[in-house]
């Protein structure tokens, strides 16, 4: 359990920090919520006192004796501002402390992460962009806003990011490793990555398909690092469970055959390419246009055919300082095991990192957690574990390093 201090500014967004509030506690964390005196003017103190369980601090004059305009700050693993308005960005970039929530960001040592939510107009002002630029330098994660629908019926960046977005990159801020100074400084700003997602069904009938138990979070998860990372992002994904950032592009496939065409016209732009989809290995040779009847004792038998192995079209077609990357969902009884089958996999694929992870028991589908370990010529680059958030993260360290050259 982790001690989240959640800002919250006053903009009408205000009203999604109390979903993000209820995914920090039942995540097990303690929150404890400082809204400015305009936020109240959004939602009111009962709200946040009784989502948080724990009452509500908004004044540095209340409670003088506990010294909160130092002691918040201080205690706190990790402090988000969501909504973080061009009012409070700036307060921040400028130092002011004239509220109890400028005097936290003063005194805070800890990771901090600020989600913006403001007009369109009010976010590419080069007074905000200036502020912003001024924050990442100093360490300050500021989320890339999403783009979407504003208050009104205008429509833009300057969204607040989805709570779960938030959630999970102020997590992977909060887990430690590089993810925070990495999304500070936009370590993948000018990059064009295309990552795969999501399991691919293949038809047996207008109604029927085979299909896997990939859920796609992986891939999305990797889609939402790279985007707080400065990155332009495409995500082909094959029937998705979980809705990607909205500051992805994505392109919505069904089959490993779809799957393989978007990555095929996409591929030629791309810096980066993950391959995290899980693409059905075999497909029915004749989908039936119709559906398939019962047939008594007989049962159905099908014939499948092999599909074509994207990830290796991937790695023939590949353009110079192009970074390939695989995965490799095995079931091995020991990490050695692991580590032996997927050099031989890496070997065989051609790819430049494999990112390995044990299913026995098939622990990691669906699941909010992974844990892996990133594979290169030479060996082992590195081992994650964590939200899929936090692991998406080390494996853009590890591109990013084989991308500078500096290893593979
Ligand atoms: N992959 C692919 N096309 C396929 C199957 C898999 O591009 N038709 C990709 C996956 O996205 C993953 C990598 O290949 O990045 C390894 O997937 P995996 O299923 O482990 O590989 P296979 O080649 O199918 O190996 P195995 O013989 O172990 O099933």
């Amino acid at each position: 359990m982790s001690r989240i201090l959640l800002g919250v500014s006053g903009g009408i967004a205000a009203y999604k920090a109390c979903l993000l509030l209820r995914l920090f506690t039942e995540a097990g964390h303690d929150v404890q919520v400082v809204p400015t005196l305009n936020a109240l003017q959004f939602v009111g103190e009962t709200t946040w006192a009784a989502l948080s369980g724990k009452p509500v601090h908004t004044s540095v004059m209340a409670d003088a004796h506990l010294v909160n305009h130092v002691r918040l700050g201080r205690e706190a693993d990790l402090v988000v501002v969501a909504p973080a308005t061009a009012d409070l960005i700036a307060r921040a970039a400028s130092g002011r402390a004239d509220d109890l929530l400028t005097n936290v960001l003063l005194t805070a040592t800890c990771p901090v992460v600020l989600a913006p939510a403001m007009h369109t107009e009010m976010w590419l002002h080069a007074a905000t962009q200036a502020n912003v630029a001024l924050l990442r330098s100093r360490g300050v994660v500021v989320l890339e806003p999403a783009v979407g629908r504003l208050t009104g019926t205008d429509s833009g960046p300057g969204r607040l990011p989805e709570p779960e977005d938030i959630e999970a990159s102020a997590l992977a801020a909060l887990a430690g490793g590089h993810a925070a100074a990495a999304m500070a400084s936009r370590d993948l700003a000018g990059l064009r990555i295309l990552v795969s997602a999501g399991g691919t069904r293949e038809p047996l009938d207008p109604v029927r398909f085979v299909g896997n138990n990939s859920s796609g979070l992986m891939g999305v998860a990797l889609a939402r690092a790279a985007v707080q990372r400065g990155a332009q992002v495409t995500l082909v994904g094959a029937n998705l469970t979980a809705e990607p950032p909205a500051a992805v592009r994505v392109v919505g496939v069904v089959s490993t055959g779809d799957l393989a065409a978007a990555m095929a016209a996409e591929a030629a732009t791309a810096d980066i390419i993950v391959m995290a989809a899980a693409p059905a290995d075999f497909t029915p040779v004749n989908p039936s246009s119709t559906k398939l009847k019962k047939a008594g004792d007989a049962g159905l038998t099908v014939e499948f055919r092999q599909t074509t192995d994207v990830l290796a079209g991937l790695v023939s077609t590949r353009t110079a300082g192009q970074v390939v990357v695989g995965f490799a969902a095995e079931t091995a009884s020991d990490e050695s095991e692991l580590i032996e089958l997927g050099t031989a996999k890496l070997a065989r694929k051609g790819c430049q990192l494999l990112v390995l992870n044990n299913v026995s028991g098939g622990a990691v589908f669906g699941a909010p957690d992974n844990q892996v370990l990133v594979l290169g010529p030479d060996g082992v680059l590195s081992s994650a574990a964590g939200t899929k958030t936090t692991v998406a993260h080390a494996i853009w360290d590890a591109a990013i390093t084989v991308k500078e050259g500096k290893t593979a």
